[in-house]
């Protein structure tokens, strides 16, 4: 087997924050393997960065008002930030719009180029002649001809979930301008997928038929058995790597061309800096290539890079693609644009020194071979029955113990006891299922561990037979340090803030993963170790009960306020025509939230709404997004809590005269019972505004 690995992450479009989908589907795995690799020993080149080009940028660009530069320097540094706090260990995390990366995609567009693998093709785009743009299919919206919605989208319809092309729109009209646009001819490049299929066919159909998943051979059959279409790299837009070719102005390289090359250059990149030979990782055969993906995905690094690779010639090609299925939040699917996910940063901030939670509660949960669901009281559970329940209840019994017989010196004990076996058999496992990229098995192997450790405890009992036969507790306690340390090093690829402090606490170094698994004992007879600290803490109610709220406000706000559309990660792209569009799905323009469901008057009738004046405003302890409110509502006075931090200071709204839902049922928010609803709605610049009367009038008025 090769000793060098070279391990891709998908690169993340910078046009928003990550989430706990984006984690568990790609970048928490993918980072276990890597630390698992390292810890065999091999040469690892752990490698990501930012996607900054392609419709999702541009689009959001032109729904916050500010340049496309802006909204990737913006979101680069988040998740790049992210990443850092969450332990993803890469080697390097660059960014697309890199000085080297714009090299690296034009010498390869110009290999090919130069070796004659392009086709030139002239072809109809829809064109605003206002904006003088080109219009990708989420520019262009319309009547849709099967349900008659006039929203519709160029290439899908929101309500009825069909699939349209722009050309099937009626009364298409571009949304720069709102002008109908015009088809215009343009030269592309293309490359023609077709000529490759015998080269695909070969290679993973009848190469990686036992060792690739399922869901990724799968798909590759499904669309080679169809049959591949030459496809363009180079698209008519203003944001994007410029194709290096004379009479080329206006024409960027296909965000899926330079996004891929990105892995090339940032390992160019890191091997500058770190005095490696990049060729080494990408151009000898013996390096294995692993890309790390979600399955929307697929077809790009399974069919399309590996036709560019080919067809340049000087690259190897992946030994695996493991694709990951999707995360639901809370049994819905995760959405940026409806702010449906647990964010990363956010998580970092209001759970500070707990990323080994989130950690494993995503890994326990990862949406290997099916989409696979993330709830809160799991997430407590995983914490408090798992990692503090057993994990962290072995570790601080063998540790506390020591301390308490011995002085925090290792005891005598037998290195012969078969007990000792769990350990090389664990490690042994892990790996196995690692190798396998089953991460949850491997997860499970750990814990078993720790479960085998505290039963093993549980039936030696040595804090009772330290009284009668001392010598079989100092046994029993030299195995728990030896389970133990096995803990704080195999550990580390999925909690490795937890195995840092294990090692330390047990004042070992790390080792290499076959020490683990041929040694006959981990820590000596002898050996000092240092002060016991707790792991992990029990998460409280309250705090889930927190988070679960924040979700419902989100539910409330998605029902008053505009919605957005998904972006791309949120979508199943497992479908082939789905896949087809994927970066014109990523459109998050906005939409009117559809009407709901006719109710009568006697449904209004119970609801009170009343004027109200705001008497004090404050902030809310630890809630960036909540202010805490007395109102004078006519009747009385009462306390409301609203989501409106980030929208105003509190002494703006001090004596401000609102509108208010006074029968609403009381809600705790942040353990403040909520007596009520302000009325709000969303201003174009996506801050919040209070509905108010015209001019001042009586509290207690009614609204209706
Ligand atoms: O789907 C996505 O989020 C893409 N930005 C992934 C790109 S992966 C690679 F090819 F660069
Ligand atoms: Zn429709």
């Amino acid at each position: 087997m090769s000793n060098r690995k070279l391990i891709t992450a998908a690169l993340p479009y910078a046009n928003g924050p990550v989430h706990i989908g984006h984690l568990a589907g790609v970048y928490i795995p993918a980072d276990v393997y890597a630390r698992f690799q390292r810890r065999l020993g091999k040469d690892v080149a752990f490698i990501c960065g930012s996607d900054e080009h392609g419709i999702p940028i541009t689009i959001r660009a032109k729904k916050e008002g500010v340049s496309p530069q802006d909204i990737v320097d913006k979101y680069h540094a988040i998740i790049k930030k992210s990443f850092a706090d969450l332990g993803i260990s890469f080697d390097e995390y660059s960014r697309t719009t890199s000085p080297t990366h714009y090299q690296v995609s034009q010498d390869f567009f110009l290999t090919l180029y130069n070796k004659g693998k392009f086709t030139e093709e002239v072809s109809e785009q829809y064109f605003d002649e206002q904006a003088k743009e080109f219009l990708a299919d989420r520019y262009i919206i319309g009547t849709c001809p099967n349900c008659g919605n006039e929203n519709a989208y160029g290439d899908q319809c929101e309500k009825c979930g069909i699939t349209l092309s722009p050309s099937e729109l009626i009364n298409p009209k571009s949304v720069l301008s709102g002008n109908p646009p015009i088809l215009k001819e343009t030269k592309n490049w293309y490359l023609p997928l077709n000529e490759y299929e015998d080269f695909l066919t070969e290679w993973i159909l009848e190469g990686h038929k036992d060792d690739w998943k399922t869901n990724v051979y799968g798909q590759v059959k499904s669309w080679l058995s169809d049959g591949l279409k030459p496809r363009a790299m180079t698209r008519d837009l203003n944001w994007g790597i410029p194709v290096p070719l004379p009479n080329a102005e206006g024409k960027v390289l296909y965000v899926w061309f330079d996004a891929p090359i990105g892995y090339i250059s940032f390992t160019q990149e890191w091997a500058a800096k770190t005095g490696k030979n990049w060729k080494d990782y990408w151009q000898d055969p013996q390096t294995e290539l692993i890309h790390f993906i979600g399955k929307d995905n697929i077809v790009f690094h399974c069919i399309i890079f590996p036709a560019m690779m080919k067809a340049h010639g000087d690259y190897i090609l992946p030994t695996n693609v493991p694709a990951f299925e999707f995360l639901n939040l809370e049994n819905e699917k995760i959405s940026t644009s409806r702010n449906w996910a647990v964010w990363a940063h956010e998580y970092v901030e209001e759970f500070p020194g707990q990323q080994d939670v989130l950690r494993y509660a995503l890994l326990s949960s990862a949406p290997e071979t099916k989409d696979n669901n993330f709830t809160w009281k799991d997430f407590q559970t995983k914490n408090n029955s798992e990692l503090v329940g057993i994990f962290g209840n072995f570790i601080n019994r063998v540790a506390v113990l020591i301390h308490k017989y011995y002085g925090g010196i290792i005891p005598a004990g037998n290195a012969e006891a078969e007990e000792l076996l769990e350990i090389k058999k664990s490690a042994a496992e892990i790996a196995q299922y690692l190798e396998n990229f089953e991460i949850r098995n491997s997860l499970t192997a750990l814990m078993n561990l720790a479960r085998f450790g505290n039963q093993y405890l549980q039936i030696e009992e040595p804090w009772k037979t330290i009284k009668v036969d001392p010598k079989k507790a100092a046994h029993s306690l030299f195995i728990g340090a030896q389970i133990a340390v096995a803990l704080a090093q195999l550990s580390e690829p999925f909690m490795p803030f937890s195995s840092e402090k294990l090692l330390q606490m047990f004042n070992v170094e790390k080792m290499n993963w076959e020490d683990i698994e041929t040694k006959t004992i981990l820590i000596e007879t002898g050996h000092q170790i240092n002060e016991a600290s707790l792991l992990f803490s029990k998460i409280e109610d309250s705090t889930i009960e927190f988070q679960i709220q924040k979700l419902e406000n989100t539910k409330e706000e998605n029902k008053k306020v505009l919605t957005l559309n998904p972006s791309p990660k949120e979508r199943d792209l497992s479908s082939k025509n789905a896949s087809e569009s994927h970066e014109e799905l990523a459109a998050q323009t906005e939409i009117l939230t559809p009407v709901k469901d006719e109710i009568q008057f006697d449904d209004f009738a119970k609801i009170d709404l009343r004027t109200a004046t705001i008497i004090t405003a404050e902030k809310v302890d630890k809630a960036d997004k909540l202010l805490k409110f007395t109102v004078d509502t006519g009747v009385d006075i009462r306390t409301v809590v609203s989501g409106v931090a980030e929208s105003f200071s509190p002494e703006e709204l001090i004596g401000k005269q609102v509108m208010i839902l006074l029968n609403l049922a009381p809600r705790k928010i942040r353990g403040i019972e909520s007596q009520g609803m302000l009325l709000l709605t969303t201003k174009s610049d996506g801050k919040l505004t209070f509905v108010t009367p015209d001019e001042p009038v009586e509290n207690g008025t009614i609204v209706g």
